[in-house]
Formats: C-alpha cells, sequence, structure tokens
C-alpha cells in the first residue's frame, strides 16, 4: 500500500496518483494537474473498482467539480482521503458531512464567480419579463413580417423576492436596485445589515413578489425549499428566476405550473437532472433556459482554476485550505 504524503509536500515530489481528478474538469485544469501534480483521473464504471483497487489507497486529494464530487461510497474507496478540493461555489455534490467524520477538509471556489452569477440572474430577469430570447426568435422565424411582437411586462418597479440572501443573493439585490425595484428576501435568520424586508417562510416571500429569484446554496438544507406551495403563491402574475441548483425548487410543480398558467414565466439556469431539460419547457416561450452557464465566463472560470489550484497548493503545503467550505456546511 502506497504511503500517504506528507505535508509540505510540494506539486513535483508528489507521488504519481496522489491527486485524483474526480469527473470532467475545465481543460487547462485537468492538463495542469496531470502534467504538474501527476494526477491521475478516475475512470467511469466499468474500469472504476480496478482503477481504485489499484491506486485508492494512494490517493490523499480529490479534485473535482460541482457537477461531479465526491460521495461517500467514493471516499470509502480512498481510505487515505485528506481533502476534497471543488472548483465551484456549490459543493452539494460531494457528502460533507461524510467528509466531516473522517476529518477531510473541503474547498469551494467562493466570491470570484459572484458577479458573474449575480450578473445573469439579473440577465435572466429582464430576459423572461421582456422576452427577449423570445423575440430574437419571433425575428429569425420571420414573423414580423405577419404581425407584431406581444407586448411583454415591465421591469422597473417590479417586487422582487430573493430566496436566499448570500454572497450571489447580495450581488443580485445590489443590481436590481438599479431598476428601483422593491426587494425582500428569505434566509433560515436575517441577514444583519441590509434593509430589505425579510419573509420569516419561503410562502410568504412568494405573496409579497412578482419575481422570485433562487439563489440558496443546494444541497439537503435546501432541497424543495421552492415547493409547489411557493410556487402557487407566487401565482399566474409571478416570475422565477433560478440560478442556484435545480434541486431546489420542485421541478415538476415548476413545469405543471407554467405550462396550465400558473406562473407568467421563468428563467431557468439550473435543473434537476442536468443535462436533462424537462420536455415540456422546449416549447414554451415564456420559458428561458440556459446550460447551467452562471459562472462560463472566460474571466471567472479562470480565477476559478487559480483559486482551485491555490487551494491544492495551501493543502499541500501546510494541510490547510485556503477558502473552506463554511464549518456549518451540510
Ligand atoms: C457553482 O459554481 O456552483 C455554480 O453553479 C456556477 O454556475
Amino acid at each position: 500500500m502506497r504511503k500517504a504524503i506528507e505535508m509540505t509536500t510540494t506539486p513535483a515530489s508528489l507521488p504519481t496518483g496522489a491527486v485524483l481528478q474526480v469527473g470532467p474538469l475545465k481543460e487547462s485544469l485537468a492538463r495542469t494537474l496531470a502534467a504538474e501534480y501527476g494526477a491521475l483521473t478516475l475512470p467511469e464504471r466499468p474500469e472504476r473498482d480496478e482503477f481504485l483497487d489499484r491506486h485508492g489507497a494512494g490517493v490523499t486529494v480529490a479534485v473535482t467539480s460541482g457537477r461531479t464530487g465526491v460521495g461517500a461510497d467514493l471516499m470509502k474507496a480512498l481510505p487515505a482521503l485528506r481533502a476534497v478540493v471543488n472548483f465551484g461555489v456549490g459543493y452539494d455534490t460531494t457528502d460533507v458531512m461524510a467528509a466531516r467524520g473522517r476529518g477531510i477538509l473541503v474547498s469551494n471556489t467562493p466570491d470570484v464567480l459572484t458577479d458573474c452569477v449575480a450578473d445573469l440572474a439579473v440577465g435572466l430577469v429582464i430576459d423572461v419579463l421582456r422576452g427577449i430570447s423570445a423575440a430574437d426568435r419571433f425575428v429569425r422565424r420571420g414573423a414580423w413580417d405577419s404581425a407584431p411582437f406581444p407586448l411583454t411586462r415591465k421591469v422597473t418597479g417590479k417586487r422582487v423576492g430573493i430566496a436566499g440572501l448570500g454572497r450571489i443573493g447580495l450581488a443580485v439585490a445590489r443590481r436590481l436596485e438599479g431598476f428601483d425595484v422593491e426587494i425582500s428576501y428569505h434566509n433560515r435568520n436575517p441577514r444583519d445589515g441590509v434593509s430589505y424586508a425579510y419573509a420569516s417562510t419561503p410562502v410568504e416571500l412568494a405573496r409579497a413578489c412578482d419575481i422570485l429569484v433562487v439563489t440558496a446554496s443546494g444541497g439537503a438544507h435546501s432541497n424543495g425549499l421552492v415547493s409547489r406551495e411557493v410556487l402557487e403563491a407566487l401565482g399566474p402574475d409571478g416570475y422565477l428566476v433560478n440560478v442556484a441548483r435545480g434541486s431546489v425548487v420542485d421541478e415538476a410543480a415548476l413545469v405543471e405550473l407554467l405550462t396550465s398558467g400558473g406562473l407568467a414565466g421563468a428563467g431557468l439556469d439550473v435543473f434537476a437532472a442536468e443535462p436533462r431539460v424537462p420536455e415540456a419547457l422546449l416549447s414554451l416561450d415564456n420559458v428561458v433556459l440556459l446550460p447551467h452557464v452562471g459562472s462560463g465566463t472566460v474571466e471567472t472560470r479562470a480565477a476559478m482554476e487559480e483559486l482551485t489550484l491555490r487551494n491544492l497548493d495551501r493543502f499541500l503545503k501546510d494541510g490547510t485550505l485556503l477558502t473552506p467550505v463554511p464549518e456549518t456546511a451540510r
């Protein structure tokens, strides 16, 4: 059995396979991990078990992304694992409780993607209310020749509810202030230092707004937070924008309400079973569908890559992480 690496290890002196890439990563990051850290990549099944029998005991750090993560089963197959370094702010695919139970550290990439995710949320708000994507399709299919584009809805002055006023939620709220909207929010507890109205439940929040923007972090704690009851409280004139995780919203209820007129529209960057998008949404002009691109700009992905590598380097240097997930993470 390979020995676990000692701390103060430099990338060049790492044994091959001490760093394991779990799931697809940004190409340049994957190249750096392989070339400079001797990382091996966890193969898909059926090769996975044999790979883990051969290499699992030597893995000290797993580098993954929110898309794949490190679940409890994989952790069990990596007895020397000491850290999970996650590319992305969301880490709901990694079993943080199991990691904590074994003293495995977990990091993510907060802050560097806040601006881009918030920009995109505002873009979705404007798009879904003003019908930008739908109007673009209208022009492209030549429909303008025969009829004017239907009237849309005004953004300025609307009431916006933020479900999850963390870093990203706050950045969305700050941007939307420029549209003279009335902002309220729901968190588990009121947040210090903000003047926005606090709603003690998601239903109360939905009742008090025209546009509900979901920015809560994903995971067991927020699963189904935006339930059917919340969506019904938002109502036939209400819009939902989700840049968080598909799991935060009851997707079946969302689809049903969007197709039956129970909701006015939705702007969605995330889905319950990505990359699958509910078939019924594909033909709806009041829904904007994006392929989970909140952080997907050249600048932000480069910053996320850099922070991922800085976390890895810090761990190799002294066994700590630069941006560990919060101690309260579940
Ligand atoms: C993340 O990093 O978790 C976000 O989903 C990026 O869009």
